[in-house]
């Protein structure tokens, strides 16, 4: 049973990373006037109420994203920014955008996009939230749905891994899977988002995909902090990590200053 709800953790830090990743790679990638798909194995709800109680709670947007945008860490012409502002301007500064809400701010008219999600609660949100939308949206394991449509039309795309990492074996799992799906679908931009933790379990997930040799990959890694020394779990993360393969022309340029700016971010909570 999935437990795991991204509502917690909303506008983090790891989120600014990811999704600041996310927003520069759809942005090159639309640049090129050819069709795309956006496929999402684990797409979560969408839009984030940083009012909700859950998000409150835990206090990480206020670390993140709302610190993000009261202290102006990146220019407001970063894709990711335009995203933000749009979001707040339609649907309230209240909302944040996750993955979802980032892919289809970015989409043309013509690119295809496909969001898997588990979680009965979330998908309805995520359902609702598109409704009227031409999205394919499928209560479905994101992994399989993946692989049992590569390679889709249009071949040109973007694959987003996002998983919460609640099952161990993830790690294991996810390099065997990743090759069989860009074995179908070579061309595919690959974009993997993974923790740091302290027992750095990514450690031998990148040691398996680098052995994979996939085209044009590389990691993107940043570190807030140096690891809380007494906590456990997610409370002791300490860096966000990418893993992409087919790295699109001028996405390294983009991520360095990314990279620079949030790792001077000291972690407050
Ligand atoms: C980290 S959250 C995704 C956040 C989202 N990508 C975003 O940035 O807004 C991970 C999501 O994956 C869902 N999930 C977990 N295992 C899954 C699986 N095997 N297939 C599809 N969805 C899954 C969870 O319910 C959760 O909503």
């Amino acid at each position: 049973m999935l437990s795991y709800q991204h509502i917690y953790h909303a506008g983090c830090l790891p989120d600014i990373h990811k999704h600041m990743a996310l927003a520069e790679l759809l942005n090159l990638m639309v640049k090129k006037d050819k069709p795309l798909t956006y496929f999402e194995t684990h797409a979560g709800r969408g839009y984030y109420d940083l009012n909700a109680p859950e998000a409150r709670k835990t206090g990480e947007a206020a670390e993140g994203i709302l610190r993000m945008m009261k202290d102006g860490w990146f220019s407001p012409t970063r894709p990711f920014l335009r995203v933000i502002q749009d979001t707040q301007s339609k649907k309230g500064m209240h909302i944040y955008p996750g993955s979802a809400a980032i892919a289809e701010y970015c989409r043309r008219p013509g690119d295809k996009m496909h969001l898997m999600e588990l979680h009965p609660g979330e998908i309805k949100h995520l359902r609702s939230a598109f409704k009227n939308r031409s999205v394919n949206i499928q209560q479905k394991e994101g992994l399989a749905a993946l692989l049992a449509i590569a390679p889709p039309q249009p071949r040109r795309g973007l694959i987003f891994i996002d998983p919460s990492y609640e099952i161990k074996t993830e790690y294991e799992e996810l390099p065997v899977k990743i090759e069989k799906v860009l074995h179908k679908w070579p061309v595919a931009v690959l974009c993997l988002w993974y923790p740091l933790l302290p027992e750095q379990p990514h450690k031998g997930m990148l040691r398996a995909l680098t052995a994979l040799n996939l085209p044009k990959s590389g990691v993107f890694e940043v570190e807030f902090s140096p690891p809380p020394a007494r906590e456990n779990g997610w409370k002791a993360l300490y860096g966000s990590g990418l893993f992409i393969a087919n790295i699109p022309f001028g996405f390294e340029q983009k991520m360095s200053g990314i990279t620079n700016t949030l790792t001077g971010i000291k972690k407050q909570t």
